[in-house]
């Protein structure tokens, strides 16, 4: 999704923007701008594509001395990918840079057009430079200006703004897309994300929505309803280098082969020998819990299905799970002893978001799993869970899902403690289990040359079938996602014992089947629907602890006597085959086509 950045100080502008804009690039985008003003002096590049075009036109600008600057990436939503509709907007002596929705920019762009006003772009965005300067006109001051604007603004927004006529100020506002403000002495950083001020500032703030101010060199000014109000400067913690693809072909791999360790990361402290531990719960919280509710968006869905069985397997909790884009318009019925849980590897998606302020509204209790502090979603809920997957780049999840996974099996078991729905063996033998798998997701050099070399095999036919049953259904619809994500291949994920109710019409030798036949769920289950598959002629690529006579290709996993060893082992052999086949195709793995990273818009 679009990405802000923002500078006042005396170093290279030029660079600090392009520099933050390349490490938003794992958001998606599909244009990218900057504008920089020195002493009244404005220049202002935008190019379509990849940011290197951006950086080909900006090459000969020489920037020196004290500058204030502002930059974007853009992924289309009002208007197609131009430059015209390329970010930053500008006025007659104004330039902005947004992301969001303005909700109501129809009627004031009317409004500013019957005035007289010139639109360049088909943006919502462009509305909010005119509408500034008009109110610069009317009020001539810059503050006043910009609250007004704001005030007339519906909708989601973080924005920038920068004039001519106070060249050494940035004003910013922010109402439901994130912004964060950095400083490291007397630099002023901005950035819609943590990554773009990485090594940059020292200090942050994270804004609160209805959060406005101005910044210029060594000041920030904020205010909220026309008050001003105190600083909450927070380090800035993360490490650059775990950012950057340290010698892996892409992000998407390099965090594939991370998930052992932030899978150690997740568990660290959660488990002890006899029982699960959540410090950054209130041990009253799930009191008078008698139903759970799960909103997620895509990858994080089907981490909440997941889970959903093991809610209802080991903690007795009955569990419902609703895509977050569907339950926002159903007008849901929800009771108050219902514990309302989103999951989100960003914290940032508006469906989930919205999802959460509504259960909120109802009175619901809130839990959010989540990947980034601080996010949206972590504010809003009443307690969050860190997945502590750190920065995850690739369009692609990988290292989220994994982390989202183990915290919601580690949830389950913890509620299950709580209520007494287990018994003190069982309990002991899941915290083995859960121990076992950052060993489980090891990637072996043999597996990740196997999938290389059988990647080949699946670059036609007409379709993939990745089938499996009980919670290796929602692990076959997370790889049947990974492999369309990124190598635009049709991929379905469907339940074994579905196929025979419709979808094996299709069966036929170019359909390719991924069958994820664990040893300890359902073994003779799997096997008799896949044989149902082979005897229509299916391409089989079959992953098993046993051997498939039936496979055309077999991957074999390792023994495991929990079948969520068998889980994770085989979510890492999905991801390496659908990153074989798309490296393959010759894709963009880690910035899919027509993809964002961070979904801010419904
Ligand atoms: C994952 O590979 C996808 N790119 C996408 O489905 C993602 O999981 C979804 O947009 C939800 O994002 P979130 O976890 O940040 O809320």
């Amino acid at each position: 999704m679009c990405g802000i950045v923002g500078y006042i100080g005396n170093k290279n502008s030029k660079d600090i923007l392009i520099g933050g804009l390349s490490e938003l690039e794992y958001r998606g985008y599909d244009s990218a701008g900057i504008a920089i003003l020195t002493n009244g002096k404005i220049d202002t590049f935008k190019a379509i594509g990849k940011l290197v075009n951006l950086e080909e036109k900006v090459k000969d600008l020489e920037v020196d001395g004290l500058s204030v600057g502002i930059g974007h990436t853009r992924w289309a939503t009002h208007g197609s990918p131009t430059e015209l509709n390329a970010h930053p907007h500008l006025g007659e002596f104004s330039y902005v840079v947004h992301n969001g929705i303005i909700e109501n920019y129809k009627e004031l762009k009317e409004s500013l057009i019957s005035d007289g006003v010139k639109f360049l772009s088909q943006t919502d965005t462009e509305v909010i430079v005119h509408l500034y300067e008009k109110n610069f006109a009317k009020l001539d001051d810059e503050l006043k200006a910009f609250e007004k604007t704001i005030s007339q603004l519906d909708g989601a927004y973080a924005i920038l703004l920068i004039t001519k006529s106070d060249d050494k100020k940035i004003f910013f506002a922010k109402h439901g897309s994130p912004m964060i403000v950095g400083n490291s002495e007397d630099e002023i950083y901005f950035g819609s994300s943590d990554a773009a001020l990485l090594g940059k500032a020292s200090e942050v703030i994270y804004l609160e929505d209805g959060e406005y101010g101005y910044t210029s060199f060594g000041e920030i000014k904020l205010f909220n309803k026309d008050e001003e109000v105190a600083l909450n400067k927070k380090p800035l913690v993360g490490d650059k280098i775990s950012a950057q693809k340290s010698g892996f072909r892409f992000f998407m791999e390099k965090e594939i082969y991370e998930q052992s360790d932030v899978l150690s990361d997740a568990i660290l402290g959660r488990v002890s020998d006899d029982k699960i531990i959540f410090d950054e719960l209130e041990s009253d919280f799930f009191d008078s819990v008698n139903h759970i509710k799960i909103c997620a968006c895509g990858t994080s869905y089907h981490s909440a299905l997941s889970a959903s069985y093991l809610l209802e397997r080991d903690a007795k909790i009955p569990t419902t799970v609703e895509i977050a884009s569907e339950f926002r318009y159903k007008e849901p019925l929800l009771s108050l002893d219902t514990l309302f849980i989103v999951i989100s590897q960003s914290g940032e998606t508006a469906d989930t978001l919205e999802a959460l302020k509504m259960a909120k509204r109802a009175g619901l209790k809130t839990l959010a799993i989540c990947n980034v502090d601080n996010s949206s979603i972590v504010r809003g809920a009443d307690f969050s869970i860190m997945t502590r997957a750190g920065i995850e780049k690739g369009v692609a999840s990988t290292k989220a899902f994994a982390t989202q996974v183990i915290v919601l099996w580690m949830l389950s078991l913890y509620l299950a403690q709580k209520r007494d729905s287990i018994t003190k063996d069982k309990l002991q033998d899941e915290i083995k289990a859960i121990k076992h798998i950052p060993a489980a997701t090891i990637v072996k050099d043999e597996l990740h040359q196997q999938l290389k070399r059988l990647s080949k095999r699946y670059l036609h036919g007409h379709g993939f079938f990745f089938i499996g049953r009980d919670i290796f259904f929602p692990l076959a619809l997370e790889g049947a996602l990974k492999l369309k994500e990124i190598s635009y291949l049709h991929a379905e994920g469907y339940p074994a014992g579905e196929m025979k109710h419709g979808p094996i019409a299709l069966a036929d030798s170019e359909l390719f089947t991924v069958a994820l036949i664990p040893k300890t769920l359902l073994y003779d289950k799997v096997k008799s629907n896949v044989e149902e598959l082979c005897a229509r002629d299916v391409t089989l690529l079959a992953i098993s602890p046993e051997p498939f006579d039936l496979a055309d290709d077999f991957i074999k996993t390792d023994s495991h006597t929990h079948p969520m060893g068998e889980f994770f082992e085989m979510m890492v052999v999905t991801q390496l085959l659908a990153l074989e086949i798309s490296i393959r195709v010759g894709n963009d793995v880690d910035m899919p086509r027509n993809l964002a990273k961070s979904v801010t818009v419904e």
